[in-house]
């Protein structure tokens, strides 16, 4: 920068060898015009100016004169250098540091070792003259008797404490210590931290809405007293169920009971609950049924509780079946499986013989029952067949069994028409119909005659008559043989026959 101003100067001053005025002159660095020249702008030919090193910087030696000749300046040979204020010395239980160094503008910082404490100055500047002031002293450390401490007191007593001494504090019975219960002399010849404070600590009845006081009730509550309480039927605690009492002479945490509120109660798979709200109030029910084909199993009703949650449990919709419908004496039913749905029905039958009385079919219902009841198979018997004009029927009996069979016959002189055996059936009625008895159109004799001629059969009321009949041949072969015997008597002795005759026709007509 010199090199190169004075290199222009030596230029200016060649090729400009006349008499000019000069500008402003400009100084090497850190350094400025002296005296009334700063204030000038032009300098007249000739002129001599003086430069001084700026404030904080000393002359390192060069002449500080420069002179206008022909519109230029001579070179300056001052050199400026920075003040050096040199180590400011040593500190007694302290250290000197210089984080910058030791120029123009540069700090000593002094520190004092533990246990002691800075009386002066711990900042101290190097300016333009040297150290700005002199250096602090390190003295020991020394506490006086931390302040009294109302209701209060520390130990141990002393008038005066060294450094790092301790002191605990301790507060008369039945007050409170509230802050550090010790302090220690430190650096700066004080106690620290700051004494505590011995507070008389009540705290009020406590108190919480909707609810109650279950453990901790005591006459007065100091401090750490804890109280529990449980929310009055219908309410809930928001957080914690208990408190206590406060160094500031408040219960804390503060306690709620919010209005215990349930939310839908929970949905039952094939079944549905009413009344279907947003909210339900404690205590409030709640009504589950279930679809077609499904009966409720569980609690039908469930009511908002505590916690929020509806109890009991909901109930559970179970698809209806039935099993097996109960079997009945002397029939069955079909169809038989092992499992029926809801509304499947089973038809009743009887056995032969027998007459269903009741529901012939049944259906599987609510609660997996067959409704209505299952019938009952009845024994089949007849009352008496009906009678018929000129006949009759065997056997005659109260009653008669199913399948049980009665004839009929007719009165002499009468011909059975229609089926001669009726049997009892279905309905305990016999079938077929009865016969009838029709009047024989052939007279009396002419049906003995002909019950005579008949082919003899295998029945014994043929085989009576028959014998009968014989009989009646035999004794009017005799009573013949015998007339004959005393016609003959008689001719031989000369009487008359007629009389004879007239009884022998008498008896063939009671014979026949
Ligand atoms: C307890 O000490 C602290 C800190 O010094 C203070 O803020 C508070 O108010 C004190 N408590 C009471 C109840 O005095
Ligand atoms: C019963 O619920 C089951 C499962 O949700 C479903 O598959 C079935 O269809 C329901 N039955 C009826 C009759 O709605
Ligand atoms: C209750 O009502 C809501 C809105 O109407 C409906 O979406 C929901 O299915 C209903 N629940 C029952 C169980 O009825
Ligand atoms: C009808 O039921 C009864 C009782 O079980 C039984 O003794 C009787 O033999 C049954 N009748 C027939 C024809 O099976
Ligand atoms: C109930 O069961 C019957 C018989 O099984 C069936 O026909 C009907 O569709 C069912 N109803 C419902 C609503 O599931
Ligand atoms: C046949 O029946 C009719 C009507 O009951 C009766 O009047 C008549 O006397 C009966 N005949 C004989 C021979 O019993």
């Amino acid at each position: 920068m010199g090199v190169t101003y004075f290199l222009l100067c030596c230029l200016s001053l060649a090729i400009t060898a006349q008499a000019q005025d000069c500008s402003r002159p400009v100084g090497g660095p850190n350094m400025v015009l002296k005296d009334k020249d700063i204030l000038l702008e032009t300098f007249p030919d000739g002129t001599q100016v003086t430069f001084a090193c700026e404030v904080g910087y000393i002359s390192a030696g060069g002449s500080a004169i420069s002179i206008c000749q022909g519109g230029s300046w001579t070179p300056v040979r001052l050199k400026c250098e920075r003040k050096n204020c040199g180590p400011i010395g040593e500190v007694e239980n302290g250290n000197v540091d210089y984080p910058e160094g030791t120029e123009f503008g540069d700090r000593a910082v002094i520190t004092c070792h533990d246990g002691f404490i800075l009386v002066g100055k711990d900042k101290i500047y190097c300016q333009d003259k040297g150290w700005a002031n002199r250096l602090p002293v390190c003295e020991v450390v020394s506490c006086d008797p931390p302040p009294a401490v109302a209701d209060g007191t520390f130990k141990p007593v002393s008038e005066s404490y060294s450094y790092r001494d301790v002191v605990q504090y301790s507060c008369q019975k039945g007050y409170t210590l509230n802050g550090s219960i010790s302090a220690s002399c430190s650096d700066d010849g004080t106690f620290q931290p700051a004494p505590p404070s011995c507070i008389m600590v009540r705290c009020s009845d406590p108190q919480v809405d909707n609810a109650e006081l279950t453990e901790g009730s005591q006459r007065v509550y100091g401090y750490m007293a804890t109280v529990t309480f449980k929310c009055k039927t219908g309410f809930m605690m928001t957080g914690a169920n208990s408190q206590r009492c406060e160094i500031n002479s408040q219960w804390s945490p503060p306690l709620s009971c919010k209005l215990i509120t349930c939310k839908l109660p929970p949905t039952v798979e094939n079944g549905s609950f009413s009344p279907n709200k947003t909210s339900y109030n404690y205590g409030e029910a709640v009504q589950y049924s279930c679809q077609k084909n499904y009966t409720l199993s569980g609690a039908k009703s469930v009511t908002c509780s505590d916690n929020g949650i509806f109890t009991p449990g909901p109930p559970t919709c179970i698809l209806i079946t039935c099993k097996l419908p109960p079997t009945i004496e002397n029939g069955s039913f079909s169809p038989n499986k092992a499992s029926y749905n809801y509304g499947e029905a089973v038809q009743y039958s009887c056995q032969k013989g027998y007459t269903l009385s009741g529901a012939k079919s049944v259906t599987c219902s609510d609660n997996g029952i067959f409704t209505p009841g299952p019938p009952t198979c009845i024994l089949i018997t007849c009352k008496l067949p009906p009678t018929i004009e000129n006949g009759s029927f065997s056997p005659n009996k109260a009653f008669y069994n199913y399948g049980e069979a009665v004839q009929y016959s007719c009165q002499k002189g009468y011909t059975l028409s229609g089926a001669k055996s009726v049997t009892c059936s279905d309905n305990g009625i016999f079938t077929p119909g009865p016969p009838t008895c029709i009047r024989s159109t052939t007279p009396p004799t002419t049906t003995t005659t002909t019950t005579t001629t008949e082919p003899p059969t295998g029945n014994g009321e043929t085989v009576k008559v028959m014998l009968i009949v014989l009989a009646v041949i035999g004794t009017s072969g005799i009573c013949l043989l015998c007339a004959f015997c005393i016609y003959k008597k008689k001719r031989g002795s000369g009487r008359g026959g007629p009389d004879k005759e007239a009884p022998k026709s008498e008896e063939e007509v009671a014979l026949s």
